[in-house]
């Protein structure tokens, strides 16, 4: 895209420096921990030791003399206000506290009140438990079966696990196909547990001031205007209304979908402080955001795909076990429990396809969040990637010739998928070829045929995948009804400068900067002289909040709107400043001058000036606007990623030796941003195809609850990123642009197992599930006669 503003007005394409970024790396961050407040109390939780058990007895009269604490607050006392459950996203229901069991490891049992964090944690060691243990179901599958016992025993007619059925696309038709394929390829595909982690866990600090009613919550979430909507609704018969409700997300150290979910540790801290008039402040240590909070993935899945013998794909079948924990907590839109699935036909031109999705209760955390992905998109690209890597093995083609030969081509764009989306311009093969030319393609499969003479073992994936970002459109996009639109507010100030409000919520992508650089682009305005505000509930615009790479798909587009509102203003004042029609003035990005007198111009600061001290009659004062944006479409980015990874035979260890990653967002704000954003992203994807994950023991304890075995990556094991870009602008976006955030977390994990598949193809190995670790692949080379 050409750039149209100069460096110094920073508009689109400009990679200028980020904002936020003197305040961060300073240490001088505002986040939730720094707030202080005189008075202020700190609760600590007690947590459950068993996945399932009858809570018999809570004595609290030895927290109550620990010193320091001032309360302890059990299920029973919640119960008093009926706030003891409350409803989840997805219409089910969750436990603040419990009055009759538990249903997970590390599930809050009651919680103590203390006038110092250690004195909090004191008490919450001191509060005794009586439990009896229940039996025990952790594996969804068997969650499923007759004889397993019933988890959801406070729903009065529930008599099995199973939550809800969710089917998609044309059976008969897919049915049909797979009769008439020449080669079908089915494969079992688990994705397991994973924690987002990021560097800041959740808390807040709710202070609710009783003079004036007023409750303030600063508070680690991405979606704040929700929030306050949802505490309305949830505790409007204790007198919390919506005006009477501040949320304020202050700087925010990473969200990634996992600070979307309402925890109950959120309200428990404002019942406690409506309680006892005081601030009170919870902060999550490192273990508990780890086992408690919601998870991602889980999602046990069984695909085909049906091909005819010159490799043009034909169909595919999904049946898929979606495990949600013990409460359907997910963070979907309202009408996809199963989030945006069935995007999972991905780059390639079905003619038919069928998803089926089962939700089924086990004893785990609720959950279901869409880690830095757009509600399962992550799950759907795992799945036709590792599959169109093992149709293409089983046709004896190269997955880059088979990719190619069954991508939607750019002529079909807009283009209808057999799973009813429209996507809305992409140019897949481009993309692929780019990357295959940088990483050198045809010479590593040459490399790879030599290494394999001599025994060794390497191995190139590919992932050619299509994202689904930014929720709305409002007629199908809702969160417990409310609408998925975005907003921005624009005043500015009589001497040229800016402020802008928005509904979302950076928690790390540099909004700050960005949303600045659109309102440059639209008006002009150096970058620098716009300041954005986003999270506070009391002075921004409603929005549905950031997740799922909607900021500027959504807000983003929002801004232009609004900014072209201010334009239009502009335009009139410049009209009437210099004594001509509006119809003679030419916009370029600052400025209006008369068609054929550039030197007859007003500038937008001059324009602004006039707006408060010389605007024309009738006209009302000021230059402001607001536009709620909802979008008529999903923005589809997407990308082709390139992995060569090397196996050592002794150990099972895969190196990645080479990632080369060639992303498409359309048109781009900030360069240097998104490059960001793509290397954090594809590092979130490396995480759990190596080494993440949570599982649990057939007693239900976590396995992978604290550091030191729930593997992040470091800087020792993250290879050097190789990235480059292709340009295929949105139609319907105002800026042509597509969301990123995501797009690399999305896609890498499919391309390193990929890559791992296709070193171990020629051994007999069809799949390997991720995470791929050396102990996964040190057995099946055993298997395999390759080591010892
Ligand atoms: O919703 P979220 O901010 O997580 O995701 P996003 O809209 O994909 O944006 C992530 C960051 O990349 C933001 O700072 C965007 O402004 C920036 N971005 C960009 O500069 N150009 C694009 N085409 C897309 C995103």
């Amino acid at each position: 895209m050409a750039l149209r503003t100069s460096p110094e007005i920073g508009g689109m394409g400009h990679s200028i420096k980020r904002k936020e970024d003197p305040r961060f790396i300073r240490g001088k961050g505002n986040y939730v921990d720094d707030v202080q407040l005189p008075g202020m109390l700190y609760l600590d939780i007690v947590r459950s030791p068993y996945a399932h058990a009858k809570i018999k007895k809570i004595d609290s009269s030895k927290a109550l003399a620990t010193p320091g604490v001032a309360a302890v607050i059990t299920g029973q006392d919640l119960a008093k206000y009926n706030l003891h459950w409350m409803p989840t996203l997805m219409s089910d229901t969750q436990m603040v506290l419990p009055v009759e069991k538990v249903m997970y490891q590390a599930q809050e049992v009651a919680a103590v009140l203390a006038t110092s964090r250690y004195a909090a944690a004191d008490g919450a060691a001191a509060v005794e438990v009586e439990y009896e243990p229940l039996p025990v179901v952790v594996d969804p599958k068997k969650a499923l079966r007759p004889d397993a016992p019933v988890l959801r025993t406070d729903k009065k007619d529930k008599k099995d696990n199973h939550i809800w059925h969710w089917e998609w696309g044309n059976k008969d038709s897919t049915d049909r196909a797979f009769r008439d394929a020449d080669v079908t390829v089915k494969q079992e595909i688990y994705l397991p547990r994973i924690h987002v982690a990021s560097i800041e866990t959740c808390g807040c600090v709710a202070h609710f001031d009783k003079v004036n009613g007023k409750l303030t919550v600063w508070m680690t979430t991405q979606a704040p205007h929700a929030i306050r909507t949802v505490f309305a609704l949830v505790a409007g018969h204790v007198g919390l209304a919506e005006h009477k409700i501040r949320i304020i997300s202050p700087d925010i150290g990473g969200g990634f979908g996992g600070k979307v979910p309402v925890y109950p540790g959120y309200v428990i801290a404002v019942a406690a402080s409506v309680l006892t008039g005081k601030p009170v402040k919870w902060i999550e240590d490192r273990m508990e955001n780890l086992q408690a909070d919601s998870f991602a993935r889980d999602y046990h899945i069984a695909a085909e795909l049906a091909a005819k013998k010159d490799g043009t794909l034909t169909a595919l079948k999904i049946k898929t076990i979606a495990d949600h924990g013990y409460a359907d907590a997910a963070a979907n839109p309202s009408k996809f429990p199963a989030g945006l699935f069935h995007i999972c036909t991905g780059s390639y031109d079905f003619k038919a396809a069928h998803v089926e999705v089962d939700g089924v209760y086990t004893n785990k955390p609720p959950g279901g969040i869409a880690y830095r992905c757009s509600f399962r998109v992550t799950e759907a690209v795992h799945t036709i990637e590792r599959m169109a890597d093992l149709m293409a093995h089983e046709l004896g083609m190269d997955p880059a010739e088979f990719r190619l030969k069954n991508f939607i081509k750019p002529e079909q764009f807009p283009y209808k998928s057999a799973l009813g989306w429209e996507y809305d311009s992409g140019n897949y093969a481009g993309a692929l070829q780019k990357a295959m030319e940088k990483i050198g393609y045809a010479e590593l499969r040459r490399e790879q045929a030599e290494k394999r003479k001599r025994g060794e073992l390497m191995g190139i994936g590919i992932s050619s995948f299509t994202e689904i970002v930014g929720a709305g459109p409002s007629k199908h996009f809702d969160i417990l009804g409310l609408k998925m639109f975005d907003s921005c507010e624009i005043r500015i100030h009589p001497t040229g400068k800016a402020i802008a409000r928005f509904g979302t919520k950076s928690q790390g992508q540099g909004h700050e900067t960005t949303y600045a650089q659109i309102l440059a682009e639209e008006l002009g305005i150096p970058a620098a002289d716009i300041q954005i505000e986003e999270g506070d509930t009391d002075t921004a615009p409603y929005g549905l909040g950031t997740y799922a790479s909607r900021s500027t798909p959504v807000a983003g587009a929002a801004a232009a709107m609004a900014a072209r509102k201010i334009q239009d203003k502009a335009r009139k004042i410049a009209a009437y400043l210099l004594e001509a029609h509006e119809e003679d003035l030419v916009w370029e990005p600052g400025k209006f001058s008369v068609k054929g007198a550039p030197n007859r111009a007003k500038t937008i600061q001059e324009i602004a000036f006039a707006a408060y001290t010389n605007h024309p009659q009738g006209m009302e004062a000021g230059l402001e606007a607001v536009s709620y944006y909802d979008p008529p479409n999903l923005t589809f980015p997407f990308g082709s990623y390139i992995c060569v990874v090397d196996i050592d035979k002794g150990t099972g260890e895969v190196k990645v030796r080479r990632f080369v990653a060639v992303d498409d967002c359309g048109n781009i704000i900030n360069p240097m941003i998104v490059e960001g954003q793509i290397h954090g992203g594809l590092t979130m994807g490396l995480a759990p195809a190596l080494y993440e994950e949570i599982s649990y023991d057939e007693l239900g304890n976590i396995q992978g609850g604290s550091f030191i075995d729930y593997l992040l990556p470091t800087a020792v094991e993250t290879p050097k990123w190789e990235t480059d870009k292709t340009c295929t602008p949105s139609p319907h976006h105002p800026l042509g642009a597509k969301g990123v955030g995501e797009s690399a977390t999305v896609g890498a994990p499919a391309a390193i197992a990929n890559a791992v598949v296709d070193a171990l193809w020629h051994l007999g190995v069809r799949h390997v599930d991720i995470p791929i670790t050396p102990a996964k692949v040190w057995k099946l080379l055993r298997e395999k006669g390759v080591t010892e």
